[in-house]
């Protein structure tokens, strides 16, 4: 099979075979979602935790329908209020978690770096839902499947990712992707919110908008992802809008056909023109969650016929 990952720690671990195959399958998820009868028993028999020490709405509630869908026994642990700190306590809980045997384990950290480490504590496999500003896998995935199908296929495009670079695990996890696709990226940002070095993935950096928009197929806009700011990043939200916010006008600098996007929660008004979110002309932001349960259906599947066959070896191992 061409998926050989033991967990989804991120985009950087994925051969573009990978990626591609975790798409052709969520094309598949894609057909079965829409009937009316949307079970299978791909994962019967199996108890999937998702444990989300960061709030979602999105990601969480898709990760759950994808389970249940599946057919898994699917909990969800509320984390919010327990400690979110690193070192011991994320250890602990791990192992207290795989003393009860998950299957698959859905974790969402505020520290990048967490959920590899959690990964390295259990037998389960481990699917990354989030960590700080590292990585963002399945939001990547998600994006690729709605770009892939808007537009008939994920290489050679001009992609153009807008907004608050600097702290956002999307944009990361995106840039990787589209980079081991064959992309061509262009980063748009204030000069605050591009992280120094970035252009080492090779990608063109802009912070005039219309510039960096210039004959774009993909507009890829990010939310100001305040909670990780910890100053005065812009000098206000009116004027960050004026300067970055997408707009008809600002899109008129894009290709034509060019389809616009954001992973949400989104701030109208402030990365986006409200109007332009909900045109379904342009906007492909409500595929994007559609996509999003049946990339995470197939990368759950894929990962459990991977922990199926380990297990497998493990007993005929002993057996001989
Ligand atoms: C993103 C996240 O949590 O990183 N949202 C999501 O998963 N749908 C982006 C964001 O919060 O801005």
């Amino acid at each position: 099979m061409a998926f050989r990952a033991r967990h989804l720690l991120g985009i950087e671990h994925l051969a573009p075979l990978e990626i591609t195959t975790v798409l052709d399958l969520a094309d598949r998820y894609v057909e079965m979602s829409r009937r009316t009868v949307k079970q299978s028993d791909v994962l019967a028999g199996m108890t999937q935790i998702n444990m989300f020490f960061e709030s979602s709405t999105r990601t969480q509630a898709s990760f759950e329908l994808a389970g249940k869908r599946l057919g898994a026994d699917v909990m969800n642990m509320s984390m919010q209020s327990s400690s979110v700190k690193k070192g011991e306590t994320l250890i602990d809980t791990a192992m207290t978690l795989n003393a009860m045997h998950p299957d698959l384990l859905v974790v969402r950290h505020p520290s990048s770096g967490a959920v590899n480490l959690l990964a390295s504590k259990v037998n389960c496999a481990v699917l990354n839902a989030g960590d700080g500003r590292h990585e963002h896998p399945t939001q990547a995935l998600l994006d690729a499947l709605t770009i892939r199908r808007a537009k008939g296929r994920i290489q050679r495009l001009t992609v153009a990712i807008c907004g608050d670079i600097a702290h956002s695990r999307v944009a990361r996890s995106n840039l990787i992707l589209l980079n081991k696709m064959e992309n061509r990226i262009r980063l748009i940002a204030p000069p605050t919110l591009m992280p120094a070095g970035v252009d080492a993935f090779g990608c063109e950096l802009f912070d005039d908008m219309r510039e960096g928009l210039k004959g774009c197929d993909v507009v890829m806009m990010l939310r100001l992802q305040k909670e990780r700011m910890d100053g005065g990043f812009i000098p206000s939200e009116r004027e960050y809008y004026h300067r970055y916010g997408l707009d008809a006008e600002k899109l008129s600098h894009a290709a034509e056909d060019a389809i616009v996007m954001h992973p949400g929660p989104m701030n109208r008004g402030v990365e986006i023109d409200g109007d332009l979110a909900d045109d379904i002309n342009r906007s492909v932001i409500q595929d994007q969650v559609e996509m999003g349960v049946a990339v995470r259906m197939a990368c759950m599947d894929l990962l459990a016929r991977n922990l199926r066959a380990e297990r497998g070896r493990r007993i005929v191992g002993t057996m001989v």
